[in-house]
Parts: structure tokens; sequence; C-alpha cells
């Protein structure tokens, strides 16, 4: 079991997809562990994108970050990180496939909707940054015996 760090970015904020974008990690079977919004700081967007400080994108992409709320989620489940960055797609809203988050709701490269944890490691790093003690919660869902294999014990 896996928890990945989500953030709906401004643009998702602003343009009222949040709902229809959480409703895709829900339909997967997904859980949502932890939720809110915020406005991220400078600091904070330096910190999460600290990897790109010398990309020529960086400065756009800290001024984006920062420039309105943003959603932040923490999705949990089986293999979530990896089943996470399926449905958000390729970076680039253009070349995202179709059926996708990224592929379906918009066509910017950079107002891409979505950030999604690359890794175990970068998981648990950026769910550290963004939630404190106690605010991603684990709790068993009445439906998680239909959306996992059970009987060996382990979901499956
Ligand atoms: P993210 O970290 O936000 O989940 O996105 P990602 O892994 O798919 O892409 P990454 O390479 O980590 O890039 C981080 C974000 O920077 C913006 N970007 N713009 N204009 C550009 O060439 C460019 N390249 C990246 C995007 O907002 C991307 O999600
Ligand atoms: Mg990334």
């Amino acid at each position: 079991m896996e928890t990945s760090l989500i953030i709906l970015k401004p643009d998702a904020v602003q343009r009222g997809l949040m709902g229809r974008i959480i409703t895709r990690f829900e339909e997967k079977g997904l859980q949502v562990v932890g939720a809110k919004l915020m406005k991220i700081s400078p600091e904070l967007a330096a910190q999460h994108y600290k990897d790109h400080v010398s990309k020529p994108f960086y400065p756009g992409l800290v001024k984006f970050m920062t420039s309105s709320p943003v959603m932040v989620l923490a999705i949990h489940g089986n293999g979530a990180i990896a089943v996470c960055r399926n449905l958000m797609g390729a970076t680039f809203g253009s070349k995202a496939a179709a059926g996708t988050i990224r592929g379906d709701f918009g066509v910017s490269n950079s107002f891409n909707l979505i950030h999604g944890s690359d890794g175990p490691e970068a998981a648990a790093r950026e769910l550290a940054l963004f939630f404190g003690k106690g605010e991603v919660l684990e709790f068993a869902r009445a439906g998680d015996a239909w959306v996992y294999d059970m009987s060996s014990g382990t979901a499956e």
C-alpha cells in the first residue's frame, strides 16, 4: 500500500475541475486520506520543486503554483504512486493521452492541472511538506472488500 501527494494546481481550482479530477481517483478505487485547500508560499513551492531549480521553466513554475489556491490530496491504495501517475497522463497537456486527466482536461504544457509524486521517496518527502501530523488519516472503507481481493490476507 502506498500514499501519493497529489496537488490540484491553480488552473484546476480556477477552472472548477476539482470535483471531476477527484472523481477519477475515487472511481479507480483509490482512497482520499487527506485533503485541504491552501495557498502555496514561494518558500514551500521552492522546497517542493527543489530538483527543478536550475531548469529554464522553474521561475514560471513557482509563479504559477503560488498564483492562486491549490487543493492538496493524499491518495492511498495498492501501488497508488504509479496508478496516480498513469491516471494523470504525460506532463504536457498537448501530448497526454486521451482518457488521462491531463489528456482530457487541458492543452497547455505548463498549466497542466495536477502534480503527483514520482516515487516512494518523493511521496514521503512531499506528504511531510504539505500535511501536518494527524492530517493524513487511516480508515477502512465499507466498500474495500469489493475494491481488493483480500482472500490472501493482503490487498490483491
Ligand atoms: P509534476 O512534478 O508537477 O507532477 O509534473 P511532472 O512530474 O509530470 O513533470 P516535471 O518534469 O516534474 O515538471 C514539473 C512541472 O513543471 C512544469 N513544466 N513546464 N514548459 C516546460 O517545459 C515545462 N516543463 C515542466 C509543469 O507544470 C510540470 O508539471
Ligand atoms: Mg515531477
